[in-house]
């Protein structure tokens, strides 16, 4: 039965605090002086500073030279999570003992579910094999007052869209692809467990100032082509590292004719080319979708600011505003595109897919096509593969390939459900999974006949096609489109059918042609609410719950605060591996069957390092002793541990590299390493490592990385000094090797907050005492 959604209560705290960020603008345009343009995400973003002198003057030329230079503290107006990273963010948090989160807050049951056989025994299986983690998350959510949003509700970043986002707020979100939401003109970044924490607990939460890419859109779409494709254009165009340290903004007269959902998507896949986030100006389209999800006032204040003069207008950009690039695309003649495979920014034109795939000697065929997940489960999305779906059953055609599709949310699931469309893809014979990741996160238990490493393909309007994430098999090709174009494709079930100009067989023999999609924004009979059981708990604390983990759990565990730093230098620091080559998140942190300990950092920590290549020996997981035992990294670093040994890892280039999983960090300083000496490091992991109480330092001379072996011993010098003084000084390695004292001078980027997290122990325990205090 259907439900009212959105209370009075609810809209005001899903309200961004529009007063406070446009005198907090104003204050911005009195430091950088009324001259200085702005785009819109330096607007926002800015407009959330906790001190904008502070940040804005600190480390930059008077103010003029902020993107790339200034480090931001900013307070973020919310927070959501996805049930996974949830996990630590929660244990986190509650090691501070606060009542309740600083600021709103969600969690959304979604990582945790498969896609099988259809979204009612998925879901029940599920949530008995995760009841758990479940029962936990849902407890610290009733607990200190943060919206629990139960298994089946829906997809984090669908749920947000429909729920949360909206145009001039900023938000953090424990899910990389958080930047969905600045399809409805937000600030929203994918972040770890303890950078959330940190909004949680109303402290600063830091970020280098992001350089800003604009993206003017020209023309209008039409037919095939769709919001998706100007996402695998661009991703084509930058590449998986051209967004990194950039926030793409979307500007020019193409804005105008996107739906509020298909901008979505686009922000949604700017985290495919490593961009901080994505964002749409305020746009006609965000009025009707505010009101269709309940929250008509949101839009009339918004639309209010957005009609203010230029200097005191939150949510559009200045019109002198200058970006660091732009990138113009015309959506009049831009085509449909289809990337991968392995990768998402190999980018196809679709007119030239058919002979990339006859060059390259991908599959010809394809297993399954599945439609919707975070990035496209739309209103849009869903009727536009609806009506191809009734062309060709009034053609008397059945999907030659797997048909399945994820809602991303019940508000959608009922909506399509009421309007029939759930029937015409089951009738077709589509199977309709769980509101929930499923075969997106791997969460697929595919059933047809491919065996594992063999070659094959499928077709997703998912986001990430890396190797073996949607069927655990690495040589299954995922090649990414829209959701309509993959509809069409299926029922050829070639991947070098072209629906815009090739024909299928009917089974009278005549052929039959597909006319371009057509489909709704938004549903004429507005949205309906679905069941009961999927509506979220209210955000309000309730402390006499008590969140309970039992202490024999393998899935959970309470996390003790590390211990702080002495008061002395550190002395024979063991070497506890010396890695070559490529060390990722993945080989410091594996995923996969590992995600299930995500919540217990004892478990979790028995996969550390197992992926990294030992320099000596080339062997992968090889740890030696002092004595020469053999082990596996996690293993010897835990008995170092129990003899009261600390350690350091010696590494290579680009440390961490990779996503800003913060386990990579927290198991390392669980199993009692102290420092990460490498030739350099990914900037988001350094900043994670500093977080929990980890040094890392770089080699002042990248030759002295030769210098030392596995087990070597070394102390510090000045190292307690620079903590103590707020980073200021430089750290040697004093290594004694031989009967002969060798001195590795190393370089560091500890700033005075990352020196006071190290000293304490990690900035969890500064965050603990402030909150204390
Ligand atoms: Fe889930 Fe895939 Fe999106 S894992 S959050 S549906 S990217």
């Amino acid at each position: 039965h259907d439900v009212p959604r959105t209370q009075a209560a609810d809209l005001a705290l899903r309200t961004p605090p529009y007063q406070k960020l446009l005198k907090r603008l104003e204050e911005v345009r009195r430091v950088l002086g009324s001259t200085r343009q702005l785009t819109l995400a330096e607007k926002i973003l800015y407009s959330h500073l906790d001190n904008p002198e502070e940040s804005l003057l600190t480390g930059t030329q008077n103010g003029k030279d902020i993107r790339g230079k200034a480090n931001l503290k900013l307070k973020p107006d919310r927070v959501a999570m996805q049930d996974a990273s949830a996990q630590m963010a929660l244990l986190q948090f509650m090691t501070c003992n606060l009542p309740s989160t600083a600021v709103p807050a969600s969690i959304h049951c979604d990582h945790m579910i498969v896609g099988e056989t259809g979204a009612k025994a998925d879901l029940k299986n599920s949530i008995a094999g995760n009841k758990e983690v479940f029962d936990f998350l849902e407890s610290a959510a009733k607990k200190y007052g943060i919206e629990f949003w139960p298994p089946g509700a829906g997809i984090i970043h669908q749920s947000v869209l429909e729920n949360y986002s909206a145009p001039g707020l900023m938000m953090l979100g424990t899910d990389s692809h958080t930047p969905n939401a600045g399809g409805l003109g937000a600030v929203a970044i994918g972040v770890g467990g303890a950078d959330a924490v940190d909004a949680l607990v109303d402290a600063p939460w830091e970020l280098k100032a992001p350089k800003i890419l604009g993206v003017r859109l020209e023309g209008q779409l039409s037919g095939w082509a769709s919001p998706k494709d100007i996402i695998l254009k661009l991703a084509g165009q930058l590449t998986v590292r051209g967004g990194t340290g950039y926030i793409i903004e979307y500007f020019g007269p193409g804005v105008e004719s996107l739906s509020c959902t298909g901008m979505a998507t686009a922000c949604n896949m700017g985290a495919e080319a490593g961009a901080t986030t994505s964002i749409f100006p305020f746009s006609p389209s965000h009025i009707p979708y505010l009101e269709a999800t309940h929250r008509g006032p949101i839009a009339q204040a918004a639309q209010a600011i957005a009609s203010l003069p230029s200097e005191r207008n939150l949510l559009r950009r200045d019109p002198e505003a200058e970006y660091d690039k732009v990138i113009t695309i015309d959506l009049s003649t831009l085509e449909p595109h289809i990337n991968g495979p392995f990768t998402p920014d190999l980018s196809t034109p679709l007119s030239k897919f058919k002979s990339v795939v006859e060059e390259k000697n991908w599959p010809r065929t394809f297993g399954a096509g599945l439609i919707g997940s975070c990035t496209n489960s739309s209103y849009q999305d869903m009727t536009r593969s609806e009506e191809i779906v009734k062309q060709a059953s009034a053609a008397g055609l059945k999907p030659k390939a797997d048909f399945f599709i994820t809602p991303g949310s019940e508000q959608i699931r009922a909506t399509l459900e009421r309007d029939n469309t759930l029937q015409t893809f089951s009738a077709a014979g589509g199977t309709v999974l769980a509101n929930a990741c499923g075969p997106c996160i791997g969460q697929w238990k595919r059933t047809d006949d491919v065996k594992k490493g063999e070659a094959n393909a499928i077709l997703t309007s998912y986001n990430r096609n890396f190797p073996g994430r949607n069927d655990g098999n690495r040589a299954t090709m995922n090649f990414l489109a829209s959701p309509e174009l993959i509809t069409a494709m299926s029922y050829s079930g070639s991947t070098t059918f072209n629906p815009m100009t090739d024909s299928i067989p009917t089974p009278s023999g005549t052929p039959f042609k597909f006319t371009p999609p057509k489909g709704h924004d938004l549903p004429s009979a507005g949205f309906a609410d679905g069941v009961a059981e999927l509506q979220p708990t209210p955000g309000v604390p309730d402390p006499s719950v008590d969140v309970v983990v039992d202490p024999n759990s393998t899935r959970l565990a309470l996390l003790d605060p590390f211990s702080p730093f002495p008061d002395s230098e550190l002395t024979s620091l063991r070497v506890l591996y010396k890695v070559k080559g490529q060390c990722t998140t993945d080989t410091i942190s594996a995923a996969g069957p590992w995600l299930k300990y995500k919540g217990h950092l004892p478990n979790i920590s028995e996969n550390t390092l197992i992926g990294a290549v030992n320099a000596a020996t080339d062997e992968v997981n090889v740890a030696y002793d002092t004595d020469g035992t053999k082990s596996g990294i996690p293993e010897l670093a835990k008995r170092w541990k129990s003899q009261g040994h600390e350690w350091l890892v010696v590494a290579e280039h680009n440390y961490g590299e990779g996503s800003a999983r913060e386990h990579a960090a927290l198991q390392p300083r669980y199993l009692g390493g102290r420092i990460i000496l490498a030739k350099s490091f990914a900037r988001i992991h350094e900043t994670n490592l500093k977080k929990q109480g980890i040094v890392p330092l770089t080699f002042a001379n990248e030759a002295d990385y030769d210098l030392l072996s596995a087990c070597d011993e070394v102390s510090t010098r000045g190292l307690l000094d620079v903590l103590r003084s707020g980073g200021k000084g430089e750290v040697e390695l004093v290594l004694k090797k031989g009967g002969e004292e060798k001195v590795i001078k190393t370089r560091h980027t500890l700033s005075v907050d990352q020196s006071a997290f190290v000293l304490a122990g990690s900035a969890l325990n500064v965050l603990a005492k402030n909150a204390k205090a």
